[in-house]
């Protein structure tokens, strides 16, 4: 009898599987993928995910180098598929972690006892960025995919009294987190996933560059043969122990094949890659002789330079520029990688040029002040409509060029995906 009814159990559960749209295995095609959006106000770039029981709907900002899903778990936030990691969790509790108790209060995500304490960094919250939390394990959803296992997150309480700046400031409106990508902790989305379905540590991600279209992020795999991209080029993202960021080592920048120099201590390419970053930034030492080169191409193709918008270094007038193969027709940067074997990150007016105002186009590229710490942080804007594929277990990035050049194919169009 009881094996009977453990067969009708088993029988059940395969039914309500099968016939729920959000399968747990992982995806036969190879990928899990997130839709992302693009918020026109901040540049940002975003994902909405499911959390916790009932499921609740959130939007992550992406963000390549944190080390967690963080998310906002405020008084009205409850969830009774949680679990918290307890302080005695060697595996993903550090020692250095501090240990919260929720002395008699109801329990709920942020407020649980023995609990291993979380600090969730938001990046644009000026001096203080740091927030703390606590680590927990809750249901998680991908819009195909129920996460099989509980998922480990940071959940920080927006109305903690420990946290008297606003936990969510500078990010997209609406939004209740962000969702890290971090290469080196074991808490960062492809990490997980990696580890909860034994596949490799890999995503590609393929920005969106309008609000009106959605681009995508792909996790565990790419949707399309990567090796028939044209102009792909794979260079190497050094391994750093202790660094949740993805660097590449730009040797020099090049405008319309004519070397930028740059003065002082010499150029010092060490090349960040930041979806948090709206627009490239250049420590000073770069942006200043970069801009003075550009206008000099610039004005050579007739380019009128107009009055700068801010915080750009140099603007035309939009009627001057033209337009070839479908994007704007200017002077053509390339961050170089390697000379010798001529790989370089190349930066044409689809990617260089943004539309300010009306009829004001500027060189999308910002100064970063001479106490900048990266020579280079290659922003968001830089990487719409192209593919960059990380992948962490061999330490390669490959990117594509931009996609609009190659039969008007974008990130919003997969299917012009495939080439
Ligand atoms: C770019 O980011 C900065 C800093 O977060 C922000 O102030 C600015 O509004 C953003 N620019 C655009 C065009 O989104
Ligand atoms: C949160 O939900 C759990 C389980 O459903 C319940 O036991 C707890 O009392 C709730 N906490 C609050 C603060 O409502
Ligand atoms: C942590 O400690 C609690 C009580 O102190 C114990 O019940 C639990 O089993 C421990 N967990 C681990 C993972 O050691
Ligand atoms: C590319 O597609 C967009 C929208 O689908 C269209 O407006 C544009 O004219 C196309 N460009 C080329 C060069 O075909
Ligand atoms: C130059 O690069 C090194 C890493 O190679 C970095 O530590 C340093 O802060 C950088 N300095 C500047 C001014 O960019």
């Amino acid at each position: 009898m009881a094996s009977l009814f453990h067969h009708f159990l088993i029988l059940s559960i395969l039914i309500i599987f099968s016939s729920s749209q959000c399968e747990s295995q992982f995806p036969k095609s190879g990928y899990i993928t997130l839709p992302t959006k693009l918020d026109p106000e901040t540049h940002q770039y975003y994902t909405s995910i499911g959390m916790g029981t009932p499921r609740h709907n959130m939007n992550l900002v992406i963000a390549l180098d944190q080390n967690a899903l963080w998310y906002d778990c405020n008084s009205h936030y409850n969830s009774s598929s949680y679990i918290p990691v307890s302080c005695n969790d060697s595996t993903y509790c550090p020692e250095t972690s501090a240990c919260y108790n929720c002395h008699g209060a109801p329990h709920k995500p942020g407020c649980t006892d023995n609990t291993c304490g979380y600090n969730a960094v938001n990046p644009f919250v000026i001096d203080t960025p740091f927030f703390s939390g606590d680590l927990g394990q809750d249901l998680l959803y991908f819009p195909q995919v129920k996460i099989p296992r509980r998922f480990h997150s940071g959940c920080v309480e927006s109305d903690s009294p420990h946290n008297t700046l606003p936990l969510l400031g500078g990010l997209v409106k609406g939004s209740n987190g962000m969702l890290g990508f971090g290469r080196n902790s074991q808490l960062s989305l492809p990490i997980q996933v990696s580890s909860i379905y034994n596949v490799i540590p890999k995503f590609a991600i393929c920005l969106p560059s309008s609000e009106k279209s959605i681009g995508n992020v792909f996790i565990g795999g790419t949707p399309y043969a990567l090796n028939s991209v044209p102009n792909r080029v794979a260079f190497s993202i050094p391994a750093a122990p202790d660094s949740n960021e993805y660097f590449i080592n730009a040797n020099s920048i090049k405008i319309d094949g004519e070397l930028v120099h740059v003065s002082g201590k010499g150029f010092n390419g060490t090349t960040k890659i930041s979806t948090m970053t709206n627009f490239t930034v250049l420590h000073s030492s770069i942006f200043k002789p970069f801009v003075k080169e550009f206008v000099k191409h610039a004005t050579a193709m007739k380019m009128k330079r107009v009055r700068a918008v801010e915080p750009f270094g140099a603007c035309f007038d939009g009627k001057s520029i033209g337009k070839k193969n479908g994007v704007p027709d200017v002077p053509r940067v390339n961050l170089v990688l390697d000379e010798s074997q001529g790989v370089s990150y190349e930066i044409n007016g689809h990617n260089s040029m943004f539309a300010a105002k009306k009829d004001v186009m500027c060189l999308a590229f910002v100064d970063g002040g001479k106490e900048a710490k990266a020579g280079i942080v290659l922003g968001g804007y830089q990487m719409e409509d192209r593919i960059l594929e990380f992948d962490l277990s061999t330490s390669i990035l490959r990117f594509s060029d931009s996609l609009l050049l190659h039969n008007n194919a974008s990130c919003s169009n997969p299917s012009s995906l495939n080439f």
